[in-house]
């Protein structure tokens, strides 16, 4: 079958978190099982820095907007891993220092921007390749479900062809004011409760929800969460109406990128078996983040994460004070709000000796905490899926997560240490200090840490099952309209 995938966000050329990693990675996964899969993104100057002459497929596209027309182009991205990856290049909208807005705030035109993605998408799919089904993703490519199902009704390419949506997190929404309408030429007949109007804004995800043929979402777990007030951001009711429709997919993950015992950008390799290289990984991110004299009995926790409110910092904040005098050292790495950013940074100048801070975006550093740290640490207040802590289990570093979404479906701990990792549930920090106090204690038995790393290490979450499953919601959805 033929899939397009349409994404604000795909490895290697544009990402800011997990969503990159899963477009990157899960096409080429179908692309093994005898699929032929495309994927559209846009030309950010980002990805044009790093493809700077693409080829030209299509020279111009026309998308028409109110009294004027915007014209789009469609670049080749080449093939890689077996799938076709394609660009849309609007300069005015897509040459910008970043993906969706500055730290003083979103661009004000990203409805205008990733409509014209949506619409390009679909443009373009009429002269390269009617897809059997499109696999869109999050807010920012939802809308190609609402416009399929609206304004391209009537043409008779598409009337067969179903639209899978992902919903990566239900915390990004993309609310717009009403006049949105207008700017994407939609009917006003649809700015209702029942199909695009949320608290009188144009809501993207929401009309994705109504009107793509299936829903999935990055866990189980999180399929469930979000049916419920306190995950749904308000989408709760819709998605509860559709949750026949709607499917929890755990992420897989790309083992050719994250594998400790071929990972280009670590220090040593190892292996379950052949432990030994860690050390020097463990050596290497302490000197990378400046810090001396400590000993293998000393925990180093790592944290890699964009810094959102979602990501629980307050919790680890919050017991900073007490943490420190524990026999640990902790290395942060990440970038976002500027809010945590200063406030972690304050915390490393407080502690230096026991408390690293890397204010950026930096892949290898990302890489060099998943090798040389003992644990690592995501206190999620939600999490869709979280690919962190599975990347962690992979390079034996025993993760320590609250129990929501994608790491309450990862995460086991068992009262004798039986599991891959330490987990709480409470929405407070004090149940996170509890948890690390029983993985700091694990930790002084090292044959116990030892059988706990390997265990996870053991562990096999790559893309094979979840491209399976992926398979068979798109043809439940292929028959379902066929
Ligand atoms: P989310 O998508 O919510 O940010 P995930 O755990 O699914 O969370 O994915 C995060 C991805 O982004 C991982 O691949 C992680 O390594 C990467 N990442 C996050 N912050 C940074 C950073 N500051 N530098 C490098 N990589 C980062
Ligand atoms: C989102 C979620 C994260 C998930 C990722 C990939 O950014 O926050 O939990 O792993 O998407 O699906």
């Amino acid at each position: 079958m033929y899939i397009v995938f349409a994404s604000s966000e795909c490895t290697p050329w544009a990402k800011t978190g997990g969503l990159a990693d899963v477009v990157g990675a899960l096409p080429e996964a179908l692309a093994k099982l005898g699929h032929t899969v495309s994927v559209f993104l846009p030309y950010y100057r980002q990805v044009a820095k790093l493809v700077p002459d693409a080829a030209v497929v299509l020279p111009s596209l026309t998308i028409p907007f109110p009294s004027y027309n915007r014209f789009a182009r469609i670049l080749d991205g080449g093939v890689k891993g077996g799938v076709q990856h394609y660009f849309v290049d609007s300069p005015e909208l897509f040459d910008r220092e970043s993906f969706y807005g500055t730290p003083s705030g979103d661009y004000a035109d990203n409805p205008e921007r990733f409509g014209l993605f949506s619409k390009a998408v679909i443009e373009a799919t009429k002269v390269l390749g009617v897809p059997d089904v499109f696999h869109v993703h999050d807010w920012q490519a939802a809308m190609i479900a609402v416009l399929l199902r609206s304004t391209y009704f009537f043409d008779p390419v598409f009337r067969r062809v179903p639209v899978v949506l992902t919903i990566h997190n239900a915390g990004y929404q993309g609310w717009f004011p009403p006049r949105t309408m207008e700017t994407l030429l939609l009917p006003w007949d649809m700015f209702t409760f029942t199909k695009l109007e949320q608290n009188d804004t144009l809501n993207f995800l929401k009309g994705g929800i109504v009107y793509a043929d299936a829903l999935t979402t990055v866990s189980r777990r999180y399929a469930e969460e979000i049916q419920t007030s306190e995950f749904g951001n308000g989408l709760e009711d819709v998605l509860r109406q559709r949750s026949g429709d709607l499917f929890g997919i755990l992420n897989g993950v790309d083992y050719d990128e994250w594998n400790p015992a071929t990972d280009s950008h670590i220090a040593a390799h190892y292996t379950a078996e052949k432990l030994e290289g860690k050390k020097e990984c463990r050596r290497d991110l302490l000197h990378a983040f400046g810090l001396q004299a400590v000993t293998d009995e000393t925990a180093v926790i790592g944290v890699v994460s964009r810094f959102a409110t979602q990501k629980g910092f307050d919790f680890i904040i919050e017991i900073m004070d007490r943490l420190v005098q524990e026999d640990m050292v902790l290395v942060i790495l990440g970038n976002g709000e500027e809010y945590y950013e200063r406030l972690l940074s304050d915390m490393a100048a407080r502690y230096p000796d026991k408390v690293r801070v890397q204010v950026k975006y930096d892949n290898v550093v990302a890489h060099k905490i998943e090798a040389g740290s003992d644990m690592f640490l995501m206190p999620s207040r939600y999490e869709p899926c979280g690919l962190n802590q599975i990347y962690s289990l992979k390079y034996g570093t025993v993760p320590v997560v609250r129990a929501t979404g994608g790491l309450e479906d990862t995460i086991d701990e068992q009262p004798l240490g039986g599991g891959n990792g330490f987990k709480f549930w409470g929405y407070n920090a004090w149940d996170l200090m509890d948890a690390l106090v029983r993985a700091l204690e694990t930790f002084k038995n090292k044959d116990e840490w030892t059988r706990m790393m390997r265990r996870g290490m053991a562990q096999d979450f790559s893309w094979d099952k979840p491209a399976h499953e992926y398979v068979r919601v798109y043809e439940r959805v292929i028959q379902n309209r066929s």
